[in-house]
């Protein structure tokens, strides 16, 4: 009898002859003590598992090719206008020029016969050093203020004993309506076909008021790609004001990731950015618009989320034009399947939508999107965020129904032209076959979307699948979704 008591780990024993554990309390201690070391186990095999995974995405995460050493030319090249916070009044000319500082000037002067003054303007130019991760570079830029709208300007730019042609830029009328090409991310290695491309949209649209560029020009931040880009664009940007986003491909890669230092001096944007921001983020007014960017690949910390959130808010509050139109790199809604910017969608998307934003162009998901907000009744309403790629790198799209209209596979680029009461977006292919159509009204206060495209079939050209079974795998069900979404629309 005693015996069987014994082996009964709740019997109290009077004698106390058991040991401590065998007791109710000593048992209850002693499975506390198991369950904590399981939950040690549990946490140094999930630690493993997330120090394993790191490792293999340290790389991807953590490290930037490296810059080869290059060679500056002696001469002018990188000729780029970029506009001041009045669009209509302010250009800056940049450029760079040899790795030795000289002095540099700029010359311009009105060509129109309606100009009061048509005389020479020679402007001096400040000189920066730029030191890279693999050479020194100067840039230089020089700011026109005065300017007058509808007229026309010539320019050129001297260093040292270098000059450059003569350019022409115009000023557009303040009531005439503004026209731009939105383009996403580019990021060609070199060889991608962008020169092509950009070849055909420049011979389409020679003079839009300027070009905007949503991030990730280029595929990494050293000279060879810079050099692909501009070999690209050509003098494009000699003469068509450039309105750029950072894209995570312009930053070097690192625990603490720094925007490439050719990319302020190269552009240098209006100061009107939140503290520690400058002419990273930055507002331009136009006549009918507001154009705000931000530099998404750096909002990810408290300080620099509070301090965007207060900035955004004020610069979409003290708009006076009737359109506020935002660009960044990292979509409020990712189309890029299995993605997610939750910085971008919890911290920022209420204040695009409370802040009366129209329209929200992004980039980073090389695939399309459009996506409208719904009014409570269902209408489409503003914002409308945009997600597009001219990029010749693709990525397979996810199928979220949030997407009023997706694509994979494409290179497009978007024409805005914006008036007073109305925004007409345009979205075409390359090959000039138009893609998407919005219309955005503005009526009795309330901004109306009209859908141009909601009869109009969706391209999935995406195929970069690997050649294995997995691939193979994922291949069929991509093509699954892809019917499962026509079957729906
Ligand atoms: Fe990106």
């Amino acid at each position: 009898m005693m015996k069987k008591k014994r082996s009964n780990p709740y019997y109290r024993s009077r004698n106390r002859k058991f040991s401590r554990r065998h007791s109710r309390r000593g048992y209850s201690r002693s499975r506390r003590g198991s369950r904590r070391r399981r939950g040690w186990i549990i946490a140094l095999v999930l630690l493993l598992a997330l120090g394993g995974w790191g490792a293999t995405r340290y790389r991807a995460w953590f490290v930037s090719p490296p810059e080869s050493a290059y060679v500056v030319p002696q001469g002018i090249d990188r000729l780029t206008i970029t506009p001041g916070e009045d669009f209509l009044t302010q250009r800056v000319v940049n450029w760079r020029c040899d790795t030795l500082l000289q002095d540099a000037w700029l010359d311009y002067r009105c060509i129109d016969s309606l100009c009061a003054d048509t005389a020479l303007v020679e402007l001096p130019a400040v000189g920066q050093e730029v030191v890279t991760r693999a050479g020194r570079n100067y840039y230089y830029h020089a700011e026109i203020n005065g300017l007058k709208a509808g007229r026309n300007y010539t320019y050129r730019v001297k260093t040292g004993s270098n000059t450059s042609p003569w350019y022409q830029f115009c000023i557009p009328d303040s009531t005439a309506a503004t026209d731009f090409i939105y383009i996403g991310d580019v990021q060609d290695p070199g060889g991608g076909g962008t020169d092509a491309l950009l070849h055909s949209l420049r011979s389409r649209y020679p003079r839009p008021d300027f070009l905007a560029l949503g991030g990730d020009q280029i595929e990494g931040a050293t000279d060879y790609y810079w050099n692909v880009w501009y070999q690209a664009i050509g003098d494009w940007t000699a003469t068509v004001p450039v309105v750029a986003a950072t894209g995570n491909h312009e930053y070097i890669k690192g625990l603490n990731r720094t925007l490439d230092s050719r990319w302020v001096p190269q552009y240098n944007y209006p100061d009107n950015g939140p503290k520690g921001f400058s002419r990273r983020s930055y507002f331009i007014d136009f006549p009918h618009m507001r154009l705000i960017v931000m530099d998404s690949n750096d909002i990810q910390w408290p300080a620099s989320i509070v301090k965007h959130r207060s900035w955004l808010k004020d610069a979409l509050d003290t708009a006076v034009q009737p359109w506020k139109i935002v660009m960044f790199h990292h979509g409020v809604y990712s189309v890029r399947q299995g993605r997610m910017n939750p910085v971008m969608r919890y911290c920022f998307r209420s204040i695009l939508e409370e802040g009366g934003a129209d329209m929200v162009l992004q980039g980073h998901d090389h695939a399309y999107s459009r996506i409208s907000t719904k009014s409570e009744n269902g209408e489409k309403t503003t914002p409308v965020y945009i997600i597009s790629s001219a990029s010749p790198k693709h990525y397979r799209n996810g199928f979220s129904d949030v997407h009023d209209r997706i694509g994979s596979g494409l290179f497009l680029y978007q024409t805005l032209h914006v008036t007073p009461t109305e925004l007409r977006y345009r979205s075409t292919t390359f090959d000039n076959n138009p893609y998407d159509d919005l219309l955005l009204r503005k009526i009795n206060g309330k901004t109306v979307v009209q859908d141009n495209a909601k009869d109009w079939g969706e391209i999935f050209a995406f195929d970069a699948f690997p050649d294995t079974k997995k691939g193979h795998k994922k291949r069929d069900r991509y093509h699954e979704e892809v019917l499962k979404r026509r079957s729906k629309l």
